[in-house]
């Protein structure tokens, strides 16, 4: 096992894109990070430079505090199982479990002893002797981790291993995956671009977008205090709602925040410390779906909104929503429990003034 380190890490390709830049990540020993981020955001670029297919323009990548860069993939010891697997198809799932252990030369009773311990760990028994053509694609993707597993890898990288399943199955085997990683506690780093797979397996998720890493943290810190509106909109579905709008000082010292015909009083801890009064006139506020309630509690502030549709999922309705006078270019969703008909167009929601975010005209958060 070991752990592992980003430091100042950039790819540039002769193409003259710039898959990354400036990287600087540490994975512990035993850990599983998730790398999320939109496509083409230089995922996968991150990955290959781990496992040595590429070569960093800039930077240094760390095995066990010692640098690697010059270390060719196969000295790495680290295992990459990818989105189409990468099965030998013509070979029985024992003999592509046994390929890489073949390759090293491993004893063949060795070899036999390390293929029935991971077919036991995947659930693979039955199905040792198939090829790859007759099995699901949850199967193949079992005997994908498998092949990877069975060298014993001190990194184990996993590039959207679940895109080609459906729902249901992706899923199960999120489950399969997050109970095997803290069983075999492998220091991994899992690529997705869907952030319900990223909240549900990681440790700790790097949000990335255009070769940059936005945030790293554990979900509940990505869910609660996102640091740019990138990953606020990101993390959560429907994401944050973000609006443009002012901060307003009233006569009286006291601080509201203004969009169309909402007024919201900012409670002190709201309030963006530093920041000139016109700057704060053209700030970005956000609040999550779950954040509006139907019906006014101690401490809300009632919102007047048009609903302009209204999307029933069984244990919870989405309303989505323009506010009168606001300048917003897609409507605004709140996430009501059960089945919540709003009296459409005219409706009233209300929020706790503590749910705001505010974030300055730079994406960052304020507070
Ligand atoms: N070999 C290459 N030569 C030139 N440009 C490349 C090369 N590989 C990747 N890129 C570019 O680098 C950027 C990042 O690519 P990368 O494959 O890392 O993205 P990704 O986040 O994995 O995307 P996806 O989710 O679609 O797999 C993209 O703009 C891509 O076009
Ligand atoms: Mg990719």
């Amino acid at each position: 096992m070991a752990a592992v380190e980003f430091r100042n890490v950039s790819k540039r390709f002769a193409a003259g894109t710039e898959a990354v830049r400036n990287l600087n990540l540490a994975i512990d020993d035993g850990e599983l990070v998730v790398l999320v981020g939109p496509s083409g955001c230089g995922k996968s670029t991150v990955l290959r430079l781990l496992a040595g297919l590429e070569e960093p323009s800039a930077g240094e990548i760390l095995l066990d505090g010692k640098v690697v860069n010059r270390i060719s993939p196969r000295q790495r010891n680290i295992a990459m199982v990818f989105q189409n697997y990468a099965l030998y198809p013509h070979m029985t799932v024992r003999d592509n479990l046994a390929f890489p252990l073949r390759m090293r030369r491993t004893p063949r009773e060795t070899v036999a002893r390390k293929i029935a311990d991971i077919a036991g760990i995947l659930d693979l028994r039955e199905l040792l002797d198939r090829r790859p053509g007759q099995l699901s694609g949850g199967q193949k993707q079992r005997v994908a981790m498998g092949r990877a597993l069975v060298r014993n890898p001190s990194v184990f990288l996993l590039d959207e291993p679940l895109s080609n399943l459906d729902a249901k199955l992706r899923a199960q085997i999120r489950a399969d995956i997050s109970s095997l990683q803290k069983r075999l506690a492998r220091t991994t780093l899992y690529v997705t671009h869907d952030q319900v797979e990223a909240m549900t397996l990681g440790d700790r998720i790097a949000v990335m977008e255009r070769g940059e890493l936005h945030q790293v943290g554990t979900p509940a810190e990505l869910y609660r205090r996102p640091r740019s509106i990138f990953v606020a909109r990101f993390i959560g579905n429907p994401g944050m709602n973000i609006f443009s709008a002012s901060v307003l000082r009233d006569k009286d010292g006291t601080w509201r925040l203004r969009t169309g015909n909402w007024d919201i009083p900012l409670p002190p801890e709201k309030l963006p410390r530093g920041g000139s009064p016109e700057a704060l006139r053209s700030i970005r506020a956000g609040l999550r779906p779950e954040s509006f309630g139907s019906a006014p509690e101690e401490g809300t502030v009632p919102c007047a909104v048009r609903a302009t549709a209204t999307e029933f999922l069984g244990h919870e309705t989405l309303v989505y929503f323009h506010i009168p006078g606001a300048q917003v270019a897609t409507p605004l969703a709140a996430r009501l429990p059960g089945h919540m008909a709003l009296p459409e167009p005219a409706a009233e929601l209300h929020i706790h003034p503590s749910a705001l975010y505010l974030f300055g005209g730079d994406g960052i958060l304020l507070q």
